[in-house]
C-alpha cells in the first residue's frame, strides 16, 4: 500500500477495499465500553488545518485519540504563517520536533503532494482545494456498504455544486473503482467541462436524476468559492435543484440521501429531509471516525489488524 493518502485517484481497488474493511473492524472497536486501542501508542500525528473545518478535524482528532496516538493541532490563524512563513519552513520546523504523520487541509490543490516532497512524514489529505477529500469519499462508500451491502452496480447521483467539490471527485474515483455507476446533476454552470471525460451520466434536471438513481449525495453550494453569478438566485436554485420530499415522492422506490456537511438547510436539501428516514447523514459522521482510524492505522505501517483492534498491551 502506498504510504501517503493523497487521493482515491491514486489508490487501487484493493487498497480502497482494505481501508473499508479495516474501517468496519474499527467500528466494532468504537462500540466497546472502552472505545480505545493502543495501536498508535508512541506515534505523533499533527493536524495541519489551513482551512475551516468542524467534522473532519474533530473526526481525525478523535480517531487519533481512539488509537492512542499523541496529537498536536495546528491552525493557520494565530501561527507564524500570518507572519509570512513559507509552507516548506512551517512543515520542516514541525517535523524537526519528531513527528510521524501529518493530516493536512489546505485551500490549494496539491499541497499534500508538496508536503511529501519536503518531509519524511506520512501525509494524509483532509481536503486540498478543489482536488480531493479521500477520507470523505471512503466514509461515504463505507456508509453505503453498511446500509446496502455493496456499491457494485449501485446508481449514485452526486447533486449540486460539482465544480467546487473535492468530495465529488473523491466519490467518483472511489465509487467507480468499486463498480458503482455514477451520475452528476446540477445546473450546467456548476458542472465542470471535463466531467464528460469522467465516465459519468450527466443530468441537468433533478427529476430525471431521481428517476435514475438509488442514492443522492447532495453537495453544499460552496458560496465562499463562487465569485460570479453561477445561478440566478438561491430561491431559484432551491426550486430547481433542491432535493425535497415532494420530489422523492414522485418515484416509487427507496432512495438514500447523503450529504458531507455542512448543510445549507432549505437550499440544496429540504430542512426535514435531512433528518428523515431517507437520510444517512449522521451515519456518515459516525463512520468517519472508524474509517479515519483505519486510514491512520494502515498508513502508519504498524503490524496486523488483529493486533490493531486488540485491547491487550
Ligand atoms: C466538505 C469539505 O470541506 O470539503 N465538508 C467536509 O469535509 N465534511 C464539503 C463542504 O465543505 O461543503
Amino acid at each position: 500500500m502506498n504510504e501517503h493518502l493523497l487521493g482515491l485517484e491514486y489508490c487501487s481497488k484493493e487498497e480502497i477495499e482494505s481501508m473499508l474493511k479495516a474501517g468496519f473492524s474499527f467500528k466494532e472497536v468504537l462500540s466497546r465500553p472502552i472505545p480505545k486501542v493502543p495501536t498508535l501508542r508512541g506515534k505523533t500525528v499533527v493536524n495541519l488545518f489551513f482551512e475551516n473545518s468542524t467534522r473532519t478535524r474533530i473526526s481525525f482528532e478523535l480517531a487519533q485519540k481512539r488509537l492512542s496516538a499523541d496529537t498536536v493541532n495546528f491552525s493557520a490563524s494565530g501561527s507564524s504563517v500570518s507572519k509570512g512563513e513559507s509552507l516548506r519552513d512551517t512543515i520542516r520546523n514541525i517535523e524537526a520536533m519528531k513527528i510521524d504523520m501529518v493530516v493536512v487541509r489546505h485551500q490549494s490543490p496539491g499541497v499534500p503532494y508538496f508536503l511529501t516532497q519536503c518531509t519524511d512524514s506520512i501525509i494524509i489529505n483532509a481536503g486540498d482545494g478543489l482536488h480531493e477529500h479521500p477520507t470523505q469519499g471512503l466514509l461515504d462508500i463505507m456508509t453505503l456498504q453498511e446500509k446496502l451491502g455493496t456499491v457494485k452496480d449501485l446508481k449514485v447521483v452526486i447533486v449540486g455544486d460539482i465544480l467546487h467539490s473535492r468530495v465529488a471527485r473523491s466519490n467518483i474515483y472511489g465509487l467507480q473503482k468499486l463498480g458503482a455507476k455514477v451520475a452528476l446533476c446540477g445546473p450546467p454552470t456548476l458542472i465542470p467541462v471535463q466531467a464528460e471525460q469522467w465516465g459519468v451520466e450527466i443530468f441537468y434536471n433533478i427529476e430525471d436524476a431521481i428517476r435514475w438513481g438509488e442514492v443522492l449525495n447532495v453537495l453544499r453550494l460552496q458560496l465562499e468559492r463562487q465569485h460570479s453569478g453561477l445561478f440566478p438566485t438561491r430561491r431559484e436554485y432551491a426550486h430547481r435543484f433542491g432535493v425535497t420530499l415532494e420530489k422523492l415522492r414522485q418515484v416509487d422506490k427507496e432512495i438514500t440521501i447523503m450529504h458531507p456537511g455542512p448543510i445549507n438547510r432549505g437550499l440544496e436539501l429540504e430542512h426535514d429531509l435531512a433528518d428523515s428516514e431517507f437520510s444517512v447523514i449522521l451515519d456518515q459522521v459516525t463512520n468517519g471516525v472508524a474509517l479515519r482510524m483505519a486510514v491512520l492505522y494502515l498508513k502508519s505501517g504498524v503490524s496486523t489488524t488483529e493486533q490493531a483492534i486488540s485491547q491487550k498491551k
